[in-house]
C-alpha cells in the first residue's frame, strides 16, 4: 500500500551542493514529494526532533552538525515508502553503505551522513508533523 516516509537532507549535503542530485535520485526511485520546505533547525528543534538519542554519546555532535546550516525536509510517498527509502540512502554509516545508495555517494562519514530518512511508519508521521502542518502537505 501507498504510504509515506520523512527525510532531511542534512547540512553537509547541503554546504557540499548535493541538493539537486540527491532530489533526482528521490524521484528517480519512484518516490512523490508531497511536502518539501528549504529551513534551519533551532538548537531546540534538534534537541526535541533527536530526543531519543539524547542519553546517547555523540548527541552534542548531532545536535550541533544538524543545526549549523539549512536543511531540505520533505514528506515522500511511495509503496512501502519507510522500507524502500532506507535502502535507497544505505546505511547510516556510509563506509559500509551499498553502492548506488545517497550515503555512498554523498555522504561524509557516520556523522555528517547526508539524509534522513525515517524507521517506522509511526516515526514518520511523528517527523512528518514535527516539520509540516496539515495545510503544507499536497
Ligand atoms: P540518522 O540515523 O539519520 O539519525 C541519527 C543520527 O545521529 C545519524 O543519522 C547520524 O547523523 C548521527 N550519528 C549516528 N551515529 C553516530 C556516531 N557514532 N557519531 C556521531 N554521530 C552519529
Amino acid at each position: 500500500t501507498t504510504n509515506r516516509t520523512f527525510t532531511m537532507i542534512k547540512p553537509d549535503a547541503v554546504e557540499n551542493g548535493h541538493i539537486g542530485a540527491i532530489l533526482e535520485k528521490i524521484s528517480s526511485a519512484g518516490f512523490k514529494i508531497v511536502a518539501m520546505k528549504y529551513t534551519q533547525l533551532s538548537i531546540r528543534d534538534a534537541q526535541e526532533f533527536y530526543s531519543i538519542h539524547k542519553e546517547r554519546p555523540f548527541f552534542g555532535e548531532l545536535v550541533e552538525f544538524m543545526t549549523r546550516g539549512p536543511i531540505v525536509a520533505a514528506i515522500l510517498e511511495k509503496d512501502n515508502a519507510v522500507e524502500d527509502f532506507r535502502a535507497l540512502i544505505g546505511a547510516t554509516n556510509p563506509a559500509e553503505a551499498a553502492e548506488g545508495t545517497i550515503r555512498k555517494l554523498f555522504a561524509t562519514d557516520i556523522a555528517e551522513n547526508a539524509v534522513h530518512g525515517s524507521d517506522s511508519d509511526e516515526n514518520a508521521a511523528i517527523e512528518g508533523s514535527f516539520h509540516f502542518s496539515g495545510r503544507e502537505i499536497y
